[in-house]
């Protein structure tokens, strides 16, 4: 698998894309997934990220339940098999065949030296990512189910031997990460998050100061962009590798972490996700015959939370807000953490129709240069806006899945379907790239991203 030049896909504007017919591009999306898989498991992109990423690992298994519910299975079964003894999944679980073409790689995480709850074999990283993978097992299942009667054994037994493992990610995220107790839950790292340099953390980020002892150290990542400009900028790496060293200084101890952590962020997006996480794991809980006092947790962690997300939405914009709780602030940056709400549902009324609104309006969705009217990463109407740099502007076609999902969990058929059509356009060049600029729809970042390819293949089966 090759990363493509980006001039080889270039496309300028909405009406000029060329689409390939819908099984052509079902069949690349195929060939990609497989192209990526080591066997085990499918890297999160072929170069750029040559080990299994946590949430990367949830969408990818939805894409892989379309062409073999084994091997689907067999992905989550491998992040499962990384899980710490607490119950954290951790964000990265390392190849082998990576180890040296990515950085940070195990070496510098040091976990299986430094915590008693991480796992020598496989190695990973010390912190975690959105968890949405309980959404993943919900829709792997329901795509299982359209299938014979051996994928439907298949899921359900992975159902119920995941169930648990679920149950204690769920948990821990609830007993060590929501450290003002009203079920915003904290990151203490940009990566944890999943979007690593959205200017929400920029405010945070000033926060941290790498000390004058940050061990040296190589990027990797640079060599394989087309433009380094796509990526996050050197000083954002420093503050990124100085959280490391933090947390390796206090043995990755969960609640030392949060104590010491010089970055402690109460974020809205991942809160949202994990309230609705949460129902889906109750749902197949209740289905599964699962403990009441725990399908009873998972309640009451969803209503917390869900209750939390609505909490932070400013009055005056009508957006959601992460909260800095190092410094008490809130983060008011527009970016697409703005829209949390709508993924988990407890606005009142009146305020849900204005967010969709702002939605469907001129900064967002309803921009009319926009390639394909998928949320932006940052609102094109932001000064933070960068429509090439990763985080801080790009469409996340990944993140068009989400919304679109949960469009339809919350009876937005009409939506959902916009989302699907409006995500395929935007991907409909073939490139699986990670990330695409709003305004041309030229992909950017990595080429074969295997999320990428796996919500696509969703949106088409
Ligand atoms: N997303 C990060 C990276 O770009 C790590 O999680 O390397």
């Amino acid at each position: 698998m090759t990363v493509v030049s980006p001039a080889a896909h270039r496309t300028t504007a909405r009406t000029d894309r060329r689409e390939p017919p819908p099984n052509l591009l079902a069949a690349r999306a195929a060939y990609v997934l497989r192209g990526n898989d080591t066997g085990s498991l499918v890297t999160a992109a072929p170069r750029l990220y040559p080990h299994m990423w946590s949430w990367d690992a949830a969408f990818i298994s939805i894409g892989l339940a379309h062409l073999d519910v084994g091997r689907a299975v067999a992905e989550l079964d491998t992040l499962f098999a990384a899980q710490w003894s607490g119950g954290m999944l951790p964000h990265i679980v390392f190849t082998e065949d990576g180890a040296d073409e990515y950085f940070p790689g195990p070496d510098r995480w040091g976990t299986h030296e430094l915590s008693k709850h991480a796992p020598r074999d496989p190695l990973t990283s010390g912190i975690c990512q959105p968890p949405v993978h309980a959404i993943a097992v919900g829709r792997l299942l329901e795509i299982a189910r359209r299938g014979g009667a051996v994928d439907r054994g298949e899921a359900e037994g992975f159902v119920r031997r995941s169930w648990p493992k679920l149950y204690a990610w769920h948990r821990w995220l609830a007993e060590h990460r929501d450290p003002g107790g009203e079920g915003l839950l904290a990151v203490v790292h940009g990566w944890e998050s999943g979007m690593d340099n959205s200017p929400r953390w920029d405010s945070a980020y000033a926060g941290v100061r790498p000390g004058a002892d940050l061990p040296p150290y190589v990027r990797r990542d640079l060599r394989l962009v087309a433009d380094a400009g796509m990526r996050p900028s050197d000083a954002e790496y420093d503050r990124y590798l100085w959280l490391v060293e933090e947390m390796r200084r206090v043995g990755y101890d969960p609640d030392r972490v949060v104590a010491t952590s010089s970055f402690l962020v109460g974020d809205v997006f991942l809160t949202a996700i994990f309230a609705v996480a949460c129902d889906v794991l109750a749902e197949l809980g209740e289905e599964f015959g699962e403990p009441a006092t725990q399908i009873a947790a998972l309640r009451g962690w969803a209503r917390r939370s869900r209750a939390a997300v609505a909490a932070t939405v400013d009055p005056a914009t009508g957006l959601a807000r992460d909260r800095d709780f190092r410094s008490g602030a809130w983060i008011g940056t527009r970016t697409i953490a703005g829209f949390a709400p709508l993924l988990c549902g407890g606005l009142d009324r009146a305020a849900e129709r204005a967010l969709l609104s702002i939605l469907d309006g001129p900064d967002w969705c309803g921009n009319p240069e926009l390639t394909a009217a998928l949320v932006p990463s940052t609102s094109p109407a932001d000064d933070a806006f960068r429509p090439r740099q990763y985080w801080r502007g790009p469409q996340w076609p990944v993140m068009g899945w989400l919304f679109g999902w949960s469009f339809a969990r919350r009876g937005w058929a009409e939506r959902a379907e916009r989302h699907r059509v409006e995500g395929l356009r935007l991907c409909s060049d073939g490139a699986f790239a990670e990330y695409y600029h709003p305004l041309t729809g030229e992909p950017l970042g990595s080429f074969d991203q295997s999320w990428t390819a796996a919500v696509v293949l969703d949106w088409l089966c």
